[in-house]
């Protein structure tokens, strides 16, 4: 079926879905409703059961569609960790095949933990889905990102005045954190595992351990946040946790 004949024959709607960082209680009232509706719900197998998490917070409230005879089907959509680019242009054709065969019969929710536009595969989904079907009609909910849940927990302000919010997504090499560091007043570092002492060693020889927050699995089992980066172990970092620096540090207490 050409992509033009596809998208015709759509009868669903797309709903991208930010279901928060980890707590339930952090899910929007609009998500909730949706996804207590929504006949297919579509996660992630990407990264560190990233997908599983996010279905994780979605537990209760599968349980009690559940109870009522209503339980979605779920599908997993596959997002390879690598860049090779065939193998990408693959995954990306498979998961929109599978998500227009949903969508031809009914409406279908993509989840994935914090929002859904922030560092998420749902971005990936959509380029893949667009030029098969120009006309998919596409919602999104977004979600409480990771670190917005995490100074919540820490009582204290992301940014403040007149202060800059720079954010380094992944894998980044010391003179980018350099330069992140100089340029901006608060800096977001995001999948610190695999560059936790490439990062750590850099804040330390600037001064900067006490004003670098640790904020890991927030909203989650084995939450842990700390206020000063001097107190973790490099062999303790996982997957879902992020540093937050506040060159100007912390509220005095
Ligand atoms: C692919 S990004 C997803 C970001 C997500 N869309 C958001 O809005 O926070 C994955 C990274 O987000 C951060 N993250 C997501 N959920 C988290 C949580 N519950 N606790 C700590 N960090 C989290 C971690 O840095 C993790 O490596």
């Amino acid at each position: 079926m050409s992509g033009e004949s596809r998208a015709k024959g759509l009868s669903g709607t797309l709903y991208g879905i930010g279901v928060g960082p980890g707590d339930p209680e952090l899910l929007t009232m609009k998500a909730h409703r949706i996804l207590g509706e929504v006949p297919v719900l579509a996660v992630p197998t990407s990264y560190a059961d990233a997908g599983s998490m996010a279905l994780e917070v979605l537990r209760p409230l599968l349980a009690q569609r559940e109870r009522a005879g209503r339980a979605p089907d779920i599908v997993s959509l596959l997002f390879p960790m690598t860049r090779d680019p065939d193998v990408l242009a693959d995954a990306r054709r498979k998961n929109a095949e599978v998500l227009l065969g949903a969508l031809s019969r009914g409406d279908a929710a993509f989840v994935a933990l914090g929002d859904i536009l922030f560092y998420s595969t749902f971005g990936n989904l959509l380029s893949g889905l667009f030029p098969l079907a120009p006309d998919l009609r596409v919602e999104v909910v977004p979600g409480i990102t990771a670190y917005a849940a995490g100074v919540a927990k820490l009582v204290e302000p992301l940014t403040q005045g007149s202060e800059r919010l720079g954010v380094l997504p992944a894998v980044y090499a010391p003179e980018e954190i350099e330069k992140a560091l100089d340029l901006f007043e608060v800096v977001v570092f995001m999948k610190i595992n695999k560059v936790f002492p490439a990062v750590r060693e850099i804040l330390s020889r600037r001064g900067l351990l006490d004003r670098t927050a640790y904020i890991s699995s927030v909203g989650m089992a084995g939450e842990r946040i700390e206020r000063r980066l001097d107190r973790v172990a490099p062999d303790e970092v996982p997957y879902m946790s992020l540093l937050v620096v506040r060159k100007n540090g912390w509220m005095p207490r």
